[in-house]
């Protein structure tokens, strides 16, 4: 399996401390039958900048510390960059590294409670000039929790989604779950990853979650695509199959008054 979504350097972020807790996480990932993980260090949000040559300079140290000792499992150069504006050409400036640093697929953070203004136009940017938008983990968004049609939106202009395996599996709570479920089931979902912090509270794991997900789609077979074939085929920079989404259903109305507050942000004010 290829973990697309792996906070694993030390000390570049909210991820592992120091190096020991990172060689825990390695050894977490190959036991769980993980070949490939990519680097993914918070880029460009409020706390942390890690621009594309330090992240490659600590994945460097980090294979090396691997070979050292005996870990095999391979270590591919990535980030998880806030949506901001002038993505663009901050991809194309080299300041952000992109997955495995091939410039087509980029693994894109919105904030836990918005979607930013402009969010929209920037990801068709990206799209514009050839860069694949994987947005990281949808269903932790309040707002694409209760509009996931807003979703939909940005995977018909061919943006890819990632949903978080803990997500999948309930340990982020239920509108996450709920939300992770409706996407898998409604194939408006991609790939599935860990997005690890640490070797305790949220270990690169995958397999649970690839149990749950082959009894949502009823196939082990096309929950393995989205662990194997498709993070295959973004690392070497190759279009990604996958089958047209299904229609959303809309929430009943009993539903819709009992939200537990506000949305904190309407249609028109997302999109320009
Ligand atoms: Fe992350």
């Amino acid at each position: 399996m290829i973990d697309l979504h792996c906070h694993i350097l030390p000390g570049l972020d909210d991820g592992p401390a120091g190096m020991e807790q990172s060689l825990d996480m390695a050894k977490q990932a190959v036991a769980d039958g993980i070949q490939t993980l990519v680097a993914t260090p918070h880029t460009l949000n409020e706390f942390y900048d890690n621009p594309l040559q330090h992240v490659e300079d600590n994945v460097n140290r980090l294979r090396k510390t691997f070979r050292k000792n005996r870990i095999n499992i391979n270590v591919c150069t990535g980030s998880e960059v806030r949506i901001c504006a002038g993505l663009k050409q901050k991809v194309i400036a080299k300041e952000v590294a992109t997955l495995n640093n091939n410039g087509r697929y980029i693994l894109v953070e919105f904030p836990v409670h918005v979607i930013p203004p402009g969010s929209k136009e920037e990801l068709f940017q990206l799209k514009l000039h050839n860069i694949t938008p994987i947005l990281a983990h949808p269903e932790r968004n309040l707002v694409f929790q209760h509009q996931p049609e807003l979703l939909s939106d940005l995977t018909a202009m061919g943006c890819l989604v990632q949903i978080t395996a803990m997500s999948i599996t309930g340990r982020f709570g239920r509108e996450a779950m709920e939300c992770a479920h409706k996407l898998l089931k409604n194939r408006l979902s991609h790939v599935i990853a860990t997005d690890a912090h640490s070797p305790t509270n949220r270990p690169p794991i995958l397999s649970p979650a690839v149990q749950v997900c082959a009894r949502i789609l009823g196939s082990l077979k096309e929950a393995r695509e989205m662990v194997v074939n498709r993070p295959q085929a973004i690392l070497n920079g190759e279009p990604v199959k996958a089958p047209e989404p299904r229609p959303l259903c809309k929430k009943k109305w009993w539903f819709n008054w009992a939200l537990p507050y506000p949305l904190p942000i309407n249609h028109s004010t997302i999109y320009h």
